[in-house]
């Protein structure tokens, strides 16, 4: 399947160029042999996934404190009617109900995932895309709440004040 093959290029493209860690290995690789009734379902395709693009960037790509162990680089999009909000949320303050955000990575070999979180009304969902935009995991995933439990910003930890707030790259 293409979208699958495309997935385990990019991962061990990025895994060969960063070695991260041995637990970010892909969980089920496809077998060549196996039989068409024991094949998982195809990956669905995040439903936003058509407006990311479009999203504003935060901020200059900077190394992530938070994501693949600083392996990679972060990429903050948030649709632009949120971005300046987002840009100055002090601590202590959130954005409102309903604001998406994500973090798109990218290691020396390409792109490596897309995090995204949905800070709804009733609870925050969290979602793990594969650079095609296919869903790889969704849902209050614990391991994103570990952190995102104690971002000062209502969920979310914003800009390091060194990423600054232009939308230039840095030389
Ligand atoms: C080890 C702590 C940690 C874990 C675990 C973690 N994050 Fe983060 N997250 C951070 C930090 C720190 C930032 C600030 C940007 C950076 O340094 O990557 C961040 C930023 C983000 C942002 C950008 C919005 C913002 O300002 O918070 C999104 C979206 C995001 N994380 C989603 C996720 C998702 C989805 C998961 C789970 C798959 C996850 N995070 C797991 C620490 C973490």
């Amino acid at each position: 399947m293409r979208a699958a093959a495309l997935l385990s290029s990019v991962v061990a493209a990025a895994s060969c160029a960063v070695a991260t860690p041995r637990g970010d290995a892909p969980r089920s690789r496809p077998r060549a042999g196996a039989a068409p009734s024991s094949r998982p379902r195809p990956p669905e395709r995040w439903p936003r996934a058509g407006e990311l693009a479009g999203w504003t960037l935060a901020a200059p790509p900077f190394r992530s404190a938070g994501h693949h162990a600083g392996a990679v680089d972060v990429e903050i999009r948030l649709p632009a009617e949120l971005i300046d909000a987002y840009r100055r949320l002090p601590p202590g303050r959130r954005l409102p109900d309903g604001a998406t955000a994500a973090a798109i990575h990218r290691a020396p070999g390409g792109a490596v995932d897309v995090y995204v979180i949905e800070l709804g009304a009733d609870g925050w969902r969290f979602l793990v895309l594969a650079p095609d935009a296919t869903i790889r995991r969704q849902g209050r995933l614990g391991d994103c709440l570990r952190c995102h439990a104690e971002a000062p910003r209502g969920g979310l930890f914003g800009l390091p004040s060194t990423a600054g707030g232009s939308e230039t790259s840095p030389p």
